[in-house]
């Protein structure tokens, strides 16, 4: 195939529906970047921003553009719309979209309440108490493995970890922390997935989560006691209001859906890195002051989500490109973090890169990731406790390939960048 009709390919190719680009999405990344940084393309009236700016720049204004599509994309069912300003069919149908009771979607004020209401759950206090619960269970998980010289690090390691770590951090008791992990086992699947064209969201795969922590609130309303989840259940919106039971429980559920997967395959993908790096593991056991800029490096070369969503309300001009109202505007977030013009040779990972932290991975402006300092410290705790506990960290070749051909499984998904399994070999320290 000549290098004219790859181009035309990736001027074809759709994005939600192609298995190949879940593979690898970065030429294509690249292909969208070289005709321009905000770019339309193909399908459903999308356009297409992998520009580190450009992105950015959507990103601070809420105001023009809504946060209502950022899970459901271009499938919501009011699409396209017509008109200049479409603030009003926005507000008409926002109820009907995915996770609309979640902040995520949500445009101030509606959104600053809830936020605001979230920032006093994950306080600073909070997540430094979490903290020795990470280290803690980071070493139970390895006391299971570490014997055995290999392990399928995701499901092995990554996801149990992710989901307990908030269920700590929420102060759902201990002894209901296997229930949880096994209701997250049975979930399965991911939004965004390839293969459904968008008609089937999990919209109600948190249901059984909720009906949890309903139980918890009410009880601790009813009865205070001294404990995490007791001020869960009593804490109020800025205003002094007391929030809802159900705003109160789909505010820590959502903790779970949003920092659990996104929070895996990010460390599965600092292991990727380790594994593939010999001297790089000898460095960071060294220097382990070194593992934070590492965590933000492989947050920037594979950023887990993806794909975020907004939805123009009006005609705008971002960097000198129109974008009329009412346009599904694609934020690619792991291609700005690719953006020559921020990144220096942005393809390569290098664990000392100056400016890693700049990545976009969680986002800009009012809905950034609260979650972000949590994963960091996932991230750095999980890496150190690996290096202190193993040495000669490799791939599977029997699995992965030899490092002529490796290969990896990528979940299909348009959403986040999800490998399927990491299979990897070490022996004790
Ligand atoms: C490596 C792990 C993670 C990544 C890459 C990530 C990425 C993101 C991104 C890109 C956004 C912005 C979405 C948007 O603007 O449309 C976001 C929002 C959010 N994240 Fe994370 N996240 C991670 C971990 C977590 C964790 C551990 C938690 C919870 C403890 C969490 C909770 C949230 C919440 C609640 C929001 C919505 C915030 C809002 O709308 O104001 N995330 N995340």
């Amino acid at each position: 195939m000549g290098i004219g009709a790859a181009m035309s390919d990736y001027d074809s190719i759709d994005w939600f529906t192609d298995e190949s680009l879940a593979k690898d999405p970065y030429p294509y990344f690249d292909h969208l970047r070289s005709k321009c940084p905000i770019q339309a393309t193909a399908h459903r009236g999308v356009v297409a921003v992998t520009g580190y700016d450009e992105a950015s720049e959507i990103f601070r204004d809420p105001e023009t553009f809504s946060a209502c599509l950022t899970v459901v994309g271009p499938f919501a069912k009011f699409l396209p719309l017509e008109g200049d300003d479409v603030s009003e069919i926005i507000e008409g149908h926002r109820h009907e979209l995915p996770q609309n009771e979640h902040m995520v979607t949500m445009d101030p004020p509606a959104h600053t309440r809830e936020r605001a209401l979230l920032m006093r759950l994950i306080t600073p206090k909070r997540l430094k108490e979490n903290e020795s619960f990470i280290r803690d269970l980071a070493d139970q998980q390895l006391d299971q493995i570490v014997g055995l010289g290999r392990c399928e690090f995701i499901s092995e390691y990554a996801q149990p970890l992710a989901t307990l770590v908030i269920a700590d951090l929420l102060g759902v008791p201990e002894a209901d922390h296997d229930r949880l992990r096994e209701g997250f086992g049975l979930m399965g699947g991911s939004t965004g997935d390839l293969r459904d064209e968008g008609s089937d969201y999990q919209l109600n795969s948190m249901e059984w989560l909720d009906d949890s922590f309903v139980g918890y609130i009410e009880d601790r309303r009813r009865e205070p006691r001294d404990d995490v989840m007791t001020g869960l259940a009593l804490a109020k919106y800025p205003d002094g209001s007391t929030p809802d039971i159900m705003a109160v429980v789909r505010t820590a559920t959502f903790l779970f859906a949003a920092g659990q997967e996104t929070t895996a395959r990010m460390l599965a993908q600092a292991l990727r890195y380790l594994a593939q790096d010999p001297a790089l593991q000898d460095e960071l056991r060294a220097n382990p002051e070194r593992v934070p800029n590492f965590i933000e490096e492989t947050l920037r070369i594979e950023s887990p989500t993806k794909t975020d969503f907004r939805l123009a309300r009006r005609a705008a001009t971002v960097a000198g490109v129109d974008i009329k109202g009412g346009t599904p505007v694609m934020l690619l977030l792991g291609a700005a973090n690719h953006d020559p013009r921020r990144f220096e040779c942005p393809d390569e990972f290098r664990a000392n890169r100056p400016n890693a932290k700049e990545h976009l991975a969680f986002g800009r402006g009012i809905h950034s990731c609260p979650g972000g300092p949590l994963a960091r410290a996932e991230g750095r705790i999980s890496i150190e406790r690996i290096l202190a506990r193993t040495r000669n960290i490799r791939l599977s070749e029997d699995y992965h390939g030899p490092p002529s051909a490796r290969h990896f499984n990528y979940e299909p998904t348009w959403m986040l960048r999800a490998m399927e399994d990491l299979q990897i070999e070490f022996d004790a320290a």
